[in-house]
């Protein structure tokens, strides 16, 4: 390796594959970094600079180095592991800026990625400061192909990722998601983000990327206060996608969980007047077809405790849906319902079935006005057992409204740091409510929900409901296998699947007039294609086990589940996890996983494929040998293929042990989903 600045200046990861080396090189602090001996990459010019004019970075003078290690396991509340290994090397310099300032760069090395971030502790002076730029340059060497989405998009992470080489990338979000030709596999993304904004990533040349994080309306890049630390900028590395889905470490190294009793958050799949309001057969507006009725909602809680469905969620109960509310966000109320909706009736129902009660608080951008509102509204939700909020945040473009100290109005962007402290606010004041939180349209928070375990999902992506009502067809076979390594790398991502007319027989055609759904603009590249889900009927239940989330809608019409088998696997399969693994995956091509139920015994698999037919004789060794299972197996059936036959489904229950061999034969488009069941 090159030579680093000090003796303590390398570390390697803890089994010695990963060696970074800090080096201040030319004035600019640089992190060298090797894997398996060869060069992978190099951060450089990492560094900051305040408004006050303290610059933090490459000229530099190094006091000195600590070297650390971290070696120990934690529980988590919920997610796709139970206890998760933090095992990492890290390295403290202690550095001192231009005008005698000190700060620090710290390094971990885990065996699957090395992050860093700029600290700048109490010996910097104490303080509110504004920070107007971070340096840093991701310079790497090799071919690599690159999965991205624009960055500060007017729809923000509301796009289907494409894939071009590295060096075309213009202006992209992370988590970015990079192959080397040789197969090793990156992913850059943040951690651990408070009181900053997210990170975009602008490409800069050959194989370079600049750290660029979202800027406030009036330019600045933060507005914190020493002393204060700048995210974990991430290099997920492994050998294959199936690492990178499978990463704890944006986790390990967000701060542990800030609720001391979490026994009030419970995983959960929930059903909803959702997808009828999508497929346009009520609304969320009042008049004839308005779906949030008492009665409606009745329906929903019998149908969810008659099934053991743990949740129903709500939209459109509560008034400022009607006329265009993407204009008119002033006029929601989060607290006063339409006269069709009894909320405390319908509480009470929840609370008598034993079935959680989501409640949605659309803002519509009008952040501002919710900041003055959510509290009120929380202490009303809790006295009446509501168990969670379903937030959103349509608005295209800088379009957040902010105010200011003077109550002067500003307007920001969904990835600024105005979003992360607002999502801070919100989840500190939900925990203490007892209540979970969905954020739709949200700030990607690189795994707050470690810290705020009540932050159950984010959206953050194309979802089902494009499949609704996008101009371009909805979204194509491949979709999904590109999101467990990219998206999903920030956390659980509130996809909602469990549609199973994917043809959409069910249409009444009630075509509700007026009614505004954020519009799927910027996929005209696309071809366009009538809407309906882009893949078969197995594939669509195996989402539920490689996109996990411990909120998973059973998105369809409830009518459409009362006679269909297939929903017998969305009522059984767990959404909380004893350990997950993925056993093969190829990003955008295909993907099997399997994941242990946390309360023990089942175990579920998902597998599913792009366009292209999928197979694989697949070992059932994960299984435990001195048990039998039933393993209820939901494959596609005869001739299934995604565009022309997407509801051949076959479902077969047999006797298996861990020495037996599941065939895995995938149609185009297509999916299996097992559940082995311990006999
Ligand atoms: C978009 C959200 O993603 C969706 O879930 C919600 O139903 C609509 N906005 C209306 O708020």
């Amino acid at each position: 390796m090159e030579p680093a600045c000090g003796p303590n200046s390398q570390i390697c990861s803890p089994d010695g594959r990963l060696q970074v080396a800090a080096a201040l090189e030319a004035g600019s602090l640089n992190l060298i970094v090797e894997r398996d001996g060869a060069a992978l990459l190099r951060c450089r010019n990492i560094g900051l600079q305040l408004a006050d004019g303290r610059r933090f970075g490459g000229s530099a003078r190094l006091v000195s180095s600590n070297a650390d290690a971290e070696r120990t396991r934690w529980e988590t509340v919920w997610g796709r592991n139970q206890t998760i290994d933090c095992r990492y090397n890290a390295l403290s310099l202690d550095l001192e800026g231009e005008g005698g300032d000190r700060f620090e760069l710290q390094v971990r090395v885990f065996d699957d990625a090395v992050a860093y971030r700029v600290s700048l502790p109490d010996a910097a002076g104490r303080g509110a400061v504004r920070v107007i730029e971070e340096t840093g340059d991701f310079v790497f060497g090799g071919d690599w192909d690159a999965w991205w989405i624009t960055a500060n998009h007017h729809n923000s992470y509301e796009q289907l990722y494409r894939r071009s080489p590295l060096r075309d990338l213009n202006h992209v979000e992370t988590p970015l998601t990079l192959r080397r030709s040789d197969g090793v596999h990156a992913c850059l993304h943040e951690a651990a983000i408070r009181r900053y904004p997210t990170l975009t990533l602008r490409g800069v040349g050959e194989n370079r990327l600049r750290v660029d994080p979202v800027r406030w309306s009036d330019g600045d890049l933060a507005k914190t206060s020493i002393p204060f630390a700048t995210p974990w900028r991430v290099i997920l590395v492994s050998d294959d996608a199936a690492g990178l889905a499978d990463s704890e470490t944006v986790l390990n190294l967000n701060p542990p969980s800030r609720i001391a009793d979490p026994s009030w958050i419970r995983p959960a799949k929930f059903v909803g007047v959702w997808w009828e309001m999508h497929r346009r057969l009520s609304t969320w507006a009042s008049g004839p077809h308005h779906g949030a009725t008492t009665e409606n909602a009745l329906r929903h809680i019998a149908f969810a405790r008659a099934h053991s469905i743990g949740a129903v969620l709500i939209e459109g109960w509560n008034t400022g849906w009607d006329g265009n509310w993407t204009k008119n966000r002033e006029q929601f109320s989060f607290t006063q319902c339409y006269p069709d909706f009894d909320l405390s009736q319908v509480c009470a129902a929840a609370r008598d079935a034993g079935v959680q009660l989501i409640l949605q608080n659309e803002t519509a951008g009008g952040v501002a006005r919710y900041l003055d509102a959510f509290e009120t509204a929380y202490d009303l939700y809790a006295e009446l057992g509501v168990s969670g909020v379903k937030t959103g945040h349509v608005a295209l473009g800088r379009d957040i409204d902010r105010r200011d100290e003077t109550g002067a109005p500003h307007k920001e962007l969904h990835g600024g740091q105005y979003m992360i402290d607002y999502l801070h606010a919100v989840l500190d004041h939900a925990a203490k409510r007892r209540l979970v939180l969905d954020v739709h349209e949200p700030v990607l928070a690189g795994g707050l929900h470690r810290t705020y375990p009540n932050l159950l999902a984010l959206e953050g992506a194309r979802g089902q409901e494009y499949n609704a009502w996008s101009e371009d067809g909805g979204n194509p076979p491949d979709h999904v296998l590109i999101l467990p390594f990219t998206r999903l790398i920030d956390g659980p991502f509130d996809y909602t699947p469990g549609v199973i007319d994917l043809l959409f027989a069910s249409s009444a055609a009630a075509e509700c007039a007026g009614q505004s759904i954020h519009d799927g603009a910027g996929r005209a590249e696309r071809p366009a294609l009538p809407n309906r889900v882009n893949h078969t009927l197995a594939k669509e239940l195996a989402l539920y086990v490689l996109l996990p989330s411990p909120l998973q809608m059973a998105a369809d019409l409830i009518d459409n589940y009362v006679a269909a088998p297939a929903f017998d696997f969305i009522k059984a399969v767990p959404t909380d996890w004893r350990w997950s693994r993925t056993l093969t995956a190829e990003i955008g091509a295909h993907m099997v996983a399997i994941r242990e139920a946390r309360d023990g015994g089942v175990i579920a698999l998902g597998a599913a494929t792009a366009q292209a037919a999928f197979e694989l004789d697949l070992p059932l060794d994960f299984l435990d040998p001195d048990r039998i299972y039933r393993a209820e197996i939901y494959r596609d059936g005869t001739g299934a293929h995604w565009r022309d036959n997407p509801l051949a489904l076959d479902i077969e229950h047999r006797r298996v042990d861990a020495d037996d061999v599941l065939a895995l034969r995938l149609a185009p488009g297509g999916g299996q989903a097992v559940l082995f069941v311990p006999d």
